[in-house]
């Protein structure tokens, strides 16, 4: 017999989650006025609301946060990461930063001003936030595949090089300040984008005179993809691909609460030393001196660690094979997911889920509050509350896809948390029927509200 899949790791300390009622749930949930994240830790069994910062470290993290420099100025911590960047990543300057939106902050203070266009692969929230809070514009050039979930595509990331050429072509290159890739795409569902349409976006920016910026915040989640779906790297390393992929970027904004494999922390990275040094102004302003920039040495120290261990292939096998596990199960059972399962997420496709919720009342954040009743288990919407209005008619923006996200922590849970949570998928799916009302919105914040949006059952206002 084949020996079955196990983890390359054990266990070394534990933290006590607990179980709840649902009656405790729905108090706890209306108190929350129906939004996830006003709910504490404790009210929450099996937390799938982020994989940012929310992963477990390895022994080798650990003892490396206890040899931190906590000098303000020069910090070997600092000098460590430098040169895993340098190694890794391949980029001979950066700045630290608290964590990725100060990243973008500080580097589109520097590149975005009002009326300019981003184009980009569905961009991150807080990216097309900031690109917004500058009057600027984001405009969406992901291949059409990736709206389809039930398109087998191998890389549902991709930039559809005609939609981002139509932008290049209408808009003088001094209206465009760069082009955004996202490895692997958030917003698609973790899907990664391959290395030939990394090289393909490079070469037509080139053409342009277009900077490429990658939003890295998964890349090694991205670069395990390109090694199993595309051809030419089924032999390469997981480094040799890293190193490939951001050869075809000038700059890079990091989350290193995601692939950095540690609690809080960011970085910009370029090649550019002009770039770095306008960057370095704003860094010092809104993060901190350079060799520090918003993180502790200790945590720079984890950090540079953190680079290495990612970019391994058991640490990306065991990582993957456990989203696919969840995505499996559920697509066993017939529930709707986003094909093929990307790297940090399983994406339930709320739409075809809950076909009687209308739009108006946020089919995914309805299934969202359904799953934590049932089980205590918590995800994110990534639908209407999280596409805000559009700034200019302050209408809501409905979005193609509404998605539950259950974004699973890096080295976390177990394989028996996931069986949870795909059963209580299950039993929700099993009464969907019954579930034809949502939500309607009480009070939201003018940007980003989702983070504080409150909600109320929508039963209400149709039954008047
Ligand atoms: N870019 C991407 C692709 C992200 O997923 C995130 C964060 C950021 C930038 C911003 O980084 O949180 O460190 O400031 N994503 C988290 C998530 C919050 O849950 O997907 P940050």
């Amino acid at each position: 017999m084949e020996l079955p899949f196990a983890e390359s790791y054990k266990i070394k300390m534990v933290e006590p989650i607990w179980k709840s009622t649902r009656e405790q749930r729905e108090e706890w949930i209306k108190k929350a006025n129906y939004n996830l994240f006003n709910l504490r830790s404790e009210q929450v069994f099996i937390d799938l609301l982020t994989d940012s910062g929310t992963g477990s470290m390895s022994q080798n993290q650990w003892a490396a946060i206890m040899t931190g420099d906590e000098s303000y100025a020069g910090s070997s911590s600092y000098y460590h990461l430098k040169d895993a960047i340098k190694n890794i990543l391949g980029f001979d300057y950066f700045l630290p930063t608290h964590q990725g939106r100060a990243a973008e902050n500080v580097l589109f203070s520097v590149l975005v001003k009002e009326d300019d266009v981003v184009p980009g692969n569905s961009h991150f929230d807080t990216t097309k936030g900031h690109i917004e809070y500058r009057k600027a514009s984001a405009v969406d050039c992901t291949i059409d595949e990736a709206f389809d979930t039930e398109s087998l595509h191998p890389f549902k990331g991709n930039i559809d090089l005609e939609k981002l050429e139509a932008v290049y072509s209408t808009h003088p290159a001094g209206q465009i300040p760069m082009v955004i890739v996202t490895v692997t795409c958030n917003t698609s569902g973790g899907q990664p984008v391959s290395m030939q349409n990394l090289r393909d976006v490079h070469a037509l920016s080139q053409k342009y005179g277009i900077k490429v910026v990658f939003d890295s915040a998964r890349f090694a989640e991205n670069a395990w993809f390109i090694q199993q779906r595309e051809d030419e790297y089924r032999n390469s390393t997981i480094k040799e691909i890293v190193a490939e992929m951001f050869s075809y970027a000038d700059a890079m904004t990091m989350s290193s609460k995601k692939d950095g494999m540690v609690n809080i922390g960011g970085f910009i990275a370029m090649k550019d030393e002009e770039l770095l040094k306008q960057a370095s102004v704003f860094n010092i302003m809104f993060e901190g001196f350079n060799t520090y920039g918003g993180m502790a040495g200790r945590d720079m120290n984890a950090l540079a660690v953190g680079l290495d261990e990612v970019t391994t292939g058991y640490y990306l096998e065991n990582r993957i094979q456990q989203v696919a596990y969840l995505g499996n199960k559920l697509i066993e059972w017939g529930i709707p997911v986003q094909k093929p399962i990307g790297g940090h997420a399983v994406f339930v496709d709320a739409k075809k889920f809950l076909g009687h919720v209308p739009k108006e009342e946020y089919i995914a954040q309805t299934l969202a509050i359904e799953l934590y009743l049932e089980a205590g288990v918590r995800g994110v919407e990534v639908g209407t509350l999280l596409a805000d209005r559009d700034p200019k008619t302050r209408e809501n923006r409905y979005p193609k896809l509404e998605m539950l996200r259950l974004a699973i922590p890096r080295r976390t849970y177990t394989n028996n948390h996931m069986d949870v949570v795909a059963v209580a998928l299950k039993n929700i799916f099993d009464r969907r029927e019954e579930i034809d009302h949502g939500y309607r919105i009480k009070k939201e914040a003018p940007i980003m509200r989702h983070f504080s949006v409150e909600l109320e059952h929508a039963e209400k206002v149709h039954k008047k």
